[in-house]
Order: C-alpha cells, then sequence, then structure tokens
C-alpha cells in the first residue's frame, strides 16, 4: 500500500504536466504538506515487517436492551384431545308428583277351581230296607248308592273313609219307624260326633204319632283314612220300604288341605 503510493507521486513527478495540471497539482501538493511530508519520508522507506497481533481488547459494555417485536401470528388450532374419564353420578334429585291413574287393566284368566273332577269327592246313599229296632247297637248299611265320586263309601260297611286330609261336609237323616223313636249318630273311627233324634208313639194334642224325622249335618276337617258312618243304637228303628228311601247319609269334600 505504502508502496503503491509512493510509485503513484513518483510517476506524478516524472511525468510532465500542462500549467493548468501543473497549478493544480502545485496546490494540491501544497494542502496535503502532510502527504508530501509522508512521500518525501516514504521515498527512503522500506517496509518493515508486521507486527504481532495485539492481545484481544476488554469485554466491550453491554449493548442496550432491544425494543419488544411484533406478536407473530395465530397458531394452527391443535388436534382434538381423548375424551376424558366420565364424572360421578349426581344426588338424587326430589320426588317428582305423584302420576295420574292408570286405565284398568284386562280381565284376568279364569282361577283354578280348587277340586277337579278327577280328584272329586262326593257321595249321597240311602236305603230301601226297613231296621225295626232290637238290642244291638249296628251301623246303618245305606244300600242305595246315588252317586259315589271317587268310590270311597263302602256300600259293604255303610263306611266312608276320607282318601284326603281335607274339609268335609258330611250329614245324614231318617225317619222313626212305626211306632219306635230313631236316634241316629255321626260317628268317626269310634267316636260319636253328632246326634239326630225324633221320638215316635207318643200322644200329640190327642193324636198318636207314630213317625217322624231327624237329621243333622256337620262340616268336618278329617285326616287321610278317617272313617265315618252312622250308627243306629238298640231300642231304635228307621223306617224305610222299597221306593220309599227315607234315610240318607251324604258327604262331599269342600277344601283339600294342602
Ligand atoms: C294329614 O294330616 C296329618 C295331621 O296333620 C299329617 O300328619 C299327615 O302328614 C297329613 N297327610 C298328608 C298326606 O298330607
Ligand atoms: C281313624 O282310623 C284310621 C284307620 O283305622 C286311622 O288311619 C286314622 O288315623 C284314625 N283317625 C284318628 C283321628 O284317629
Amino acid at each position: 500500500m505504502m508502496c503503491l503510493r509512493v510509485l503513484l507521486v513518483a510517476s506524478l513527478l516524472l511525468l510532465k504536466p500542462t500549467s493548468a495540471e501543473a497549478k493544480l497539482s502545485k496546490n494540491k501538493l501544497k494542502t496535503n504538506k502532510y502527504v508530501d511530508k509522508t512521500m518525501s519520508q516514504c521515498t527512503r522507506c522500506v517496509g518493515g515487517p508486521s507486527g504481532v497481533a495485539g492481545p484481544p481488547g476488554p469485554l466491550g459494555v453491554q449493548g442496550i436492551q432491544g425494543i419488544q417485536g411484533v406478536q407473530g401470528p395465530q397458531g394452527v388450532r391443535g388436534a382434538t384431545g381423548a375424551p376424558g374419564v366420565a364424572g360421578r353420578n349426581g344426588i338424587d334429585g326430589e320426588s317428582g308428583p305423584p302420576g295420574q291413574k292408570g286405565q284398568r287393566g284386562l280381565p284376568g284368566k279364569p282361577g283354578r277351581r280348587h277340586v277337579t273332577i278327577a280328584d272329586s269327592v262326593a257321595f249321597s246313599v240311602t236305603m230301601d230296607t226297613d231296621m225295626s229296632k232290637t238290642s244291638e247297637y249296628r251301623v246303618v248299611k245305606f244300600n242305595v248308592v246315588l252317586s259315589n265320586l271317587g268310590g270311597h263309601y263302602d256300600v259293604t260297611s255303610g263306611v266312608f273313609t276320607a282318601p284326603k286330609n281335607a274339609t268335609y261336609m258330611v250329614g245324614f237323616n231318617g225317619v222313626s219307624y212305626d211306632g219306635q223313636s230313631t236316634l241316629l249318630h255321626l260317628v268317626r273311627n269310634s267316636t260319636r260326633l253328632l246326634s239326630a233324634y225324633d221320638s215316635a208313639g207318643c200322644t200329640c194334642k190327642g193324636v198318636p204319632r207314630d213317625k217322624g224325622s231327624a237329621g243333622n249335618v256337620a262340616i268336618l276337617t278329617l285326616q287321610r283314612g278317617d272313617r265315618l258312618w252312622v250308627e243306629l243304637p238298640d231300642r231304635y228303628g228307621l223306617h224305610n220300604a222299597p221306593y220309599h228311601n227315607y234315610a240318607t247319609f251324604y258327604g262331599y269334600m269342600l277344601f283339600p288341605i294342602t
């Protein structure tokens, strides 16, 4: 650099300038005394070796904080997050007012009968022979069967045997024999339950009375196997005749006990 300037000044000195140019150069040289001096020095200078780089200078003073930048544009909307966990049930609300009365329902199906024909129990029997009084207790053997559903009345013995634990309705009736009073007992096993009586042979308002009717009815809860019959004690008679069936014995099951 220094050498270039030396060459430039040297070439200016060697060239013969015009008068105007010379005047300008003269002024220029005049004003640039320092340059001249330098040039005059440089003409004798030889370029020395470059100096060693100095140590780094001290850390500069911290600069002033810059002004806040302009807010950037709004970002793109993010993806929808996963559904959250279900919340807990809320507390029960207050009871509402009672609803309106509903319409009447359809009629129900007919109920089941307590007793079907297959397991029905009923008997009704009478007799067509007289029983004149004797000295013995006798079972009245009703020999004419009007009905015997289930076959639980035994015509040979005159005994009805209850086929199941149940409530039964049982009755009996008899007419006194000519001049003989009648007394009938309804017996379960060996126990007398009911009696029916009618006197005969008495005088009623001056007229001899020779016949009367006696009967009774019971509702009994019987155990399976209980036996029922009608008994005619000694000294009493029963009047019947063919086609005059006065005496009767009957019974039927009302409700089975399950
Ligand atoms: C009938 O009744 C008796 C006495 O209550 C009882 O011991 C018996 O088990 C009953 N029998 C049936 C078949 O229900
Ligand atoms: C009546 O007698 C029958 C048969 O003898 C028996 O099974 C039944 O338990 C007796 N009934 C009573 C109440 O004792």
